[in-house]
């Protein structure tokens, strides 16, 4: 494992999200070996309650695509957000359907559930780490994806085309391709020192270079 450090460091500092993909196929046994990535991670109490709908077909592409579209348009007309990121949701906006593959990551809960916060942490807790490292798997094949919330709005829209049953949510709606250009830079993060505290909130850490 000490050998791969860098590797795995490298892969985790340069993925971000791609959002202009080309309309290239891409081998859903790829896709399916990053979904067994994925599901290396922590569930609660290992439930692994997850379902990844991997969507390839025309019809529920251009339906999906249509549910992010009103959202996608609507944020990408603001000014109050990153020039970047605008750029990069009006061109999926308008490119959504053209993707390969669009992943459903999907964790079942109970429809009538708590919303207590332990309890939402715990739900999401167990289905955001199997994404995450869905697409650190991606990037280390040379994929690209985004995770997007937008099409969630439309939820019984959603949960129709792809016949979920009740207890089954989708968490994310997450186009896969090939990168229509390579990585321009690596993700700009806030600091370590930044974010940190030492044992309680307000107590921060020295500035560091990095
Ligand atoms: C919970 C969540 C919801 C997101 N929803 C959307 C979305 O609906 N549409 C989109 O294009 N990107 C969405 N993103 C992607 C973020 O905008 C992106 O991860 C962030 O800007 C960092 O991008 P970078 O890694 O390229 O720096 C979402 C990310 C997260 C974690």
């Amino acid at each position: 494992v000490t050998g791969q450090k860098a590797a795995l460091e490298t892969v985790m500092t340069t993925q971000r999200a791609v959002r202009d993909l080309l309309p290239d196929p891409v081998d859903l046994g790829v896709v399916l070996d990053c979904i067994r990535l994925a599901t290396h991670a922590p569930s609660g109490s290992n439930a692994q309650a997850w379902d990844w709908i991997v969507v390839t077909d025309e019809h529920v592409k251009r339906t999906i695509s249509e549910l992010n579209r009103p959202a996608a348009e609507a944020y990408a007309a603001r000014s109050d957000t990153a020039p970047g990121v605008r750029e990069g949701v009006a061109i999926l906006a308008a490119t959504m359907h053209h993707v390969p593959v669009i992943v459903i990551p999907c964790y079942r809960r109970s429809p009538d559930s708590a919303s207590a916060h332990h309890s939402d942490a715990a739900y999401y807790g167990s289905i955001f780490p199997a994404v995450q490292n869905f697409l650190l798997a991606l990037h280390a094949r040379g994929l690209g994806a985004t995770i997007t919330t937008m099409a969630l709005r439309r939820l019984g829209e959603l949960r129709a085309v792809l016949a979920l049953p009740d207890d089954v949510f989708p968490n994310a709606v997450i186009p896969v391709g090939w990168p229509r250009s390579p990585a321009s830079r690596p993700p700009s993060r806030r600091p370590a020192w930044d974010v940190s505290h030492l044992d309680r909130y307000g107590i921060r850490f020295p500035r560091t270079d990095d």
